[in-house]
C-alpha cells in the first residue's frame, strides 16, 4: 500500500455527442489534473454518464478531442486506454471467487503468477477483505461487493479511475462509510479519479471539484465551497443545497425593486431584461424580533430538522414565501410558533442574482 500511483491528466476539449438528432452533450470543456477527484454532479438524464463514458472509450463523441496525459485518446479502443471503472450494479463475475475477479484484469495483461499474487493480497488489505477472499459475490454484501469491484478496477494501477454511480444501490449508513473509504484510498494512491453521482451531498462530501451539469452543458466547474457560496447560475443555486428565490425588478445601478421596496446589492447585477432573481440560503436570513427588522411575516409552519429548525415564513407585504433555517437556541429566543409574527432583513451581501 506504499505504491502510489502516477495519475494522469486529463483533458476534454469542445466534446459533443448526438443520438440521431438529440444532442446529449454540448461543447464539453474540462481539465481534470492528476491525482485529483472530481464529481460530475446533475439530473439524471443530463448527460453524466455519456461523458464518463467517452473518457473510457465505451460511447464514440461526436465530436471533440481528448488527451490523457501527452496521449490523444480520442480514437483510441477502451482496453488501448489506461483506466479502471467501477459501475452501480456491481458487474462482478458470480464464477469467481473474490481473488479470482481481482485477479482477472491481471492474467489479462500476463502478469506473472507470483506477482499476481502479491498484488491481489495488496489490494484485499487495501480494500479490507483479507478474510473474504476464497468467497464468491453472492455470498457477500453489497458494500463488500463494491470493494472487490473497487479493487479489481484498481489492480493494474490505472492512471484513471472511473466511477459511474458507484454507492447508489447501497443503504445508507454503508454508502456514507464507503464515501469515506473510497476518498481517502483515492488520496493514498494519488489516482486521478471521476465519480459520477446524482447525490449533492456525495458530491460536496468527496470532491475536490465539482462539474454540475444540466441537459448537457457543464453549468459550473468548482470547489465544493465555490459552488455552494458562488452559484453561477440559477440551475446550479436551486440544484446545490437549499435555496430562496425572489422576483426584482432592476432600477440604476446595484438597486432593484422587490414588491414596493428598493433594495441595494453587493453583487453586480447581471445584464438583463426584465426581471432579476435574487437568492438567499434559508441561514442567510437573519430572523429579528417582531418590529425589529425590515420585512415582516407569519411563521406558516416549522419542521424540526435536529440541528436547526426549517421555518417557513409568509412575507405580509409582497406575496412571497421564505425558507429560514434557524438554530433552536434562536428559534426560542425569538419565541417562534405557528401563526406568530417575525422579522427579518434580507442581508445584501448574501443575495446572489441571477438573470430570470
Ligand atoms: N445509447 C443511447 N441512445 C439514445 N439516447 C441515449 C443513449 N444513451 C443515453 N441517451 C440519452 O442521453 C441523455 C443522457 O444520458 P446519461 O448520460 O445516461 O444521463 P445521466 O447519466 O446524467 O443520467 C439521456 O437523455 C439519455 O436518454
Ligand atoms: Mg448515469
Amino acid at each position: 500500500m506504499n505504491q502510489k500511483t502516477q495519475g494522469s491528466r486529463l483533458e476534454i476539449q469542445g466534446v459533443n455527442k448526438l443520438f440521431g438528432d438529440f444532442c446529449a452533450l454540448k461543447d464539453i470543456n474540462l481539465t481534470i489534473e492528476p491525482g485529483e477527484l472530481v464529481c460530475f454532479l446533475g439530473p439524471s438524464g443530463c448527460g453524466k454518464t455519456t461523458l464518463l463514458r467517452i473518457i473510457a472509450g465505451l460511447e464514440h463523441q461526436s465530436g471533440g478531442l481528448l488527451h490523457q496525459g501527452e496521449t490523444d485518446i480520442s480514437l483510441k479502443p477502451p482496453r488501448e486506454r489506461d483506466f479502471g471503472i467501477v459501475f452501480q450494479s456491481y458487474a462482478l463475475f458470480p464464477n469467481m471467487t473474490v481473488i479470482d475477479n481481482i485477479a482477472y484484469g491481471l492474467r489479462s495483461i500476463g502478469m506473472p503468477k507470483a506477482q499476481i499474487h502479491s498484488r491481489v493480497d495488496e489490494l484485499l488489505a487495501l480494500v479490507g477483505l483479507e478474510d473474504q477472499a476464497s468467497k464468491y459475490p453472492a455470498q457477500l454484501s453489497g458494500g463488500q461487493q463494491q470493494r472487490v469491484a473497487l479493487a479489481r478496477a484498481l489492480a493494474p494501477s490505472p492512471g484513471l479511475l472511473l466511477l459511474d454511480e458507484p454507492l447508489s444501490a447501497l443503504d445508507a449508513k454503508v454508502r456514507q462509510h464507503l464515501r469515506g473509504e473510497i476518498r481517502s484510498l483515492q488520496k493514498q494512491l494519488g489516482v486521478t479519479t471521476v465519480m459520477v453521482t446524482h447525490d449533492q451531498e456525495e458530491a460536496l462530501a468527496m470532491a475536490d471539484r465539482v462539474v454540475v451539469m444540466n441537459n448537457g452543458v457543464i453549468e459550473q466547474v468548482g470547489t465544493p465551497l465555490d459552488i455552494y457560496q458562488q452559484p453561477a447560475s440559477a440551475f446550479v443555486a436551486s440544484f446545490i443545497g437549499a435555496m430562496n428565490f425572489i422576483d426584482s425588478a432592476p432600477l440604476n445601478g446595484q438597486r432593484v425593486k422587490v414588491g414596493n421596496r428598493e433594495l441595494d446589492l453587493v453583487r453586480p447585477l447581471p445584464r438583463a431584461e426584465g426581471c432579476i432573481q435574487l437568492a438567499i440560503r434559508p441561514e442567510d436570513v437573519h430572523l429579528l424580533p417582531s418590529g425589529d427588522g425590515e420585512w415582516e411575516g407569519e411563521v406558516q409552519a416549522l419542521d424540526y430538522l435536529g440541528a436547526f429548525i426549517r421555518t417557513h415564513i409568509r412575507l405580509s407585504d409582497i406575496e412571497l414565501d421564505l425558507v429560514v433555517d434557524v438554530d433552536p437556541r434562536s428559534a426560542r429566543r425569538l419565541d417562534l410558533r405557528v401563526g406568530g409574527c417575525v422579522c427579518l432583513n434580507l442581508p445584501s451581501d448574501a443575495l446572489h442574482c441571477f438573470a430570470a
